[in-house]
């Protein structure tokens, strides 16, 4: 049992495709692994005319869709689940303010509120200032605000929302999610960094030769055209998830583990990252292929992709981080769609020794650099690859692994959502992005949103354009060891 304190989860965009392949799931999830049925309620909202009883069958059908089964299912939703349509014009929400307390004064509920923001971008300001213009940005209890990204559409467009948002809200109010920090090992980056000093006392500019981080999708864009001709990689997965996470593998160390003083430290390492050079960017856009034996179509076939398309699906950047500690080492960003597999993965290579004393073949160097490899999905663990000699009379190297995989040793993990959710209610801001980092963010990126040359093609199952280890010069790489 956590102590979530009672509240009411309102979901803007409660029929959309986000609350019923993620956030309902996470919510009974909590609800059945967490033991905080009594604790919440959930408010779905949205434009469409529906009733509480025609919300309860789109979430049981929600519920049933991600698996759950179980018998409390159905009584849940029957007790806990309601709707409320939002019409346009100021009116509405003074409609949902009363709904909302008549709700609380059902459930003897203390005022504590969590708004959800599931909706298109483009909807965000108006229910900002919705919500603020009709009170709901405070209550008797807690007011807590859910964004989900894009947060801007470039670094001014950030810029305005945040200033909206904090016309109404104040900042330790708000939880801007990017849902990669929600995952278990994005978080264990952080325990595995801070609590193993051996580590730490290698993980800088004289141990480790680079730095990758790699993102790779089976998945095409979907049915995400409209969304995804717009954005484009940079906009859909660098400036959040990756630059997220190489914060988080950059960061010093904070004085301690309070949310402010961890998002202090990652701000900092944001705010290094050197301007990025062009020719440390290599765009790529997959080409029809196949995956596990299915034939997939090409980007520029997709339903709703301009056929002349230069939309990219595939980056590759070279970028370095102007501090003390990693002054000279590259980090490699690599994302990209229509990969042969779904693989999020941070390689550390580190530094061979300074003289090489085995050789191999015509008198190269045979020793094979340390690299640690942090795997965030599917397979989460950590390996760190060191040399031992192979049997036999000569010396002669071959590398092996130790490994620990979380699934081994402790079966099932949260979805990122439901650890999300869960800090939300427990008022942990630790796992969100503040407003300063999203506009850090935002400055390293600016400038490669209008930089838009003909992407380098690839087939579809296959490990992105060539060119992305060729120019990036990558050497040892994770997509070596993967693949
Ligand atoms: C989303 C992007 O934020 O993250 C999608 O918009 C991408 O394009 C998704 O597919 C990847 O998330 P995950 O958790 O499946 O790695």
């Amino acid at each position: 049992m956590v102590d979530a304190e009672r509240n009411i989860f309102v979901i803007f965009g409660g029929t959309g495709d986000l609350a019923r392949r993620k956030l309902i799931p996470a919510l009974y999830n909590l609800i059945t692994f967490h033991d905080i049925s009594s604790e919440c309620v959930l408010l779905g909202v949205a434009s469409r005319d529906l009733d509480d009883d025609d919300y309860r069958v789109l979430t049981r059908d929600a519920l049933r869709d991600a698996g759950n089964s179980d018998a409390a299912l159905e009584a849940w939703c029957e007790e806990n689940v309601f709707y409320q349509r939002l019409g346009r014009g100021f009116g509405s929400f003074e409609e949902l303010s009363t709904r909302i307390e008549s709700i609380e004064t059902d459930q003897s509920f203390p005022g504590n509120r969590i708004f959800y923001m599931a909706l298109p971008p483009a909807l965000f300001p108006t229910t900002v200032v919705g919500l603020g213009e009709a009170g709901l940005n405070e209550s008797s209890g807690w007011t807590r605000l859910v964004i989900e990204k894009p947060i801007g559409n470039d670094l001014e467009s950030a810029i305005e929302l945040n200033a909206l948002v904090h016309d109404y809200f104040d900042e330790s109010q708000v939880y801007r999610i990017d849902h990669y920090l929600g995952k278990e090992t994005v978080q264990n980056l952080l325990a595995f960094r801070f609590s193993n000093p051996m580590f730490e006392s290698v993980w800088n500019r004289d141990r480790v030769e680079s730095v990758e981080i790699t993102v790779a999708e089976e998945l095409g864009i979907g049915s995400r055209a409209g969304y995804y001709e717009s954005a484009g990689v940079i906009r859909d997965m660098v400036q959040n998830h990756l630059t997220q996470v190489l914060a988080l593998v950059a960061m010093e160390p904070p004085i301690s583990f309070a949310a402010e003083q961890i998002r202090n430290e990652k701000v900092k390492v944001i705010e290094a990252i050197a301007p990025i050079r062009r020719e440390s960017v290599v765009f790529g856009q997959y080409e029809s292929g196949s995956i596990d034996g299915v034939d997939v179509p090409g980007y520029q076939e997709e339903d709703g992709v301009d056929e002349d398309s230069h939309t990219a699906t595939f980056v590759g950047i070279e970028l370095r981080i102007d501090t003390w500690r990693w002054q000279g080492v590259p980090f490699f960003l690599r994302t990209g769609k229509r990969l042969p597999k779904r693989l999020t993965e941070i390689a550390v290579t580190f530094q061979r020794p300074p003289l090489c004393i085995i050789h191999g073949r015509r008198d190269s160097c045979a020793v094979e650099p340390n690299i640690l490899l942090i795997t965030l999905q599917p397979n989460e663990g950590f390996a760190l690859r060191f040399n031992v000699k192979a049997p036999g009379d000569s010396v002669e190297l071959d590398s092996q692994a130790l490994r620990f995989s979380h699934d081994d040793v402790y079966g099932r993990l949260a979805d990122a959502y439901e650890t999300l959710i869960l800090d939300v209610m427990e008022g942990d801001q630790t796992l969100f992005v503040r407003s300063d980092e999203v506009e850090a963010s935002w400055r390293i990126y600016d400038p490669l949103l209008d930089y838009r040359p003909e992407p380098h093609r690839y087939e579809a199952g296959t490990w992105g354009p060539g060119a992305a280890d060729r120019d990036l010069k990558l050497g040892e790489t994770p997509w070596t060891v993967v693949t």
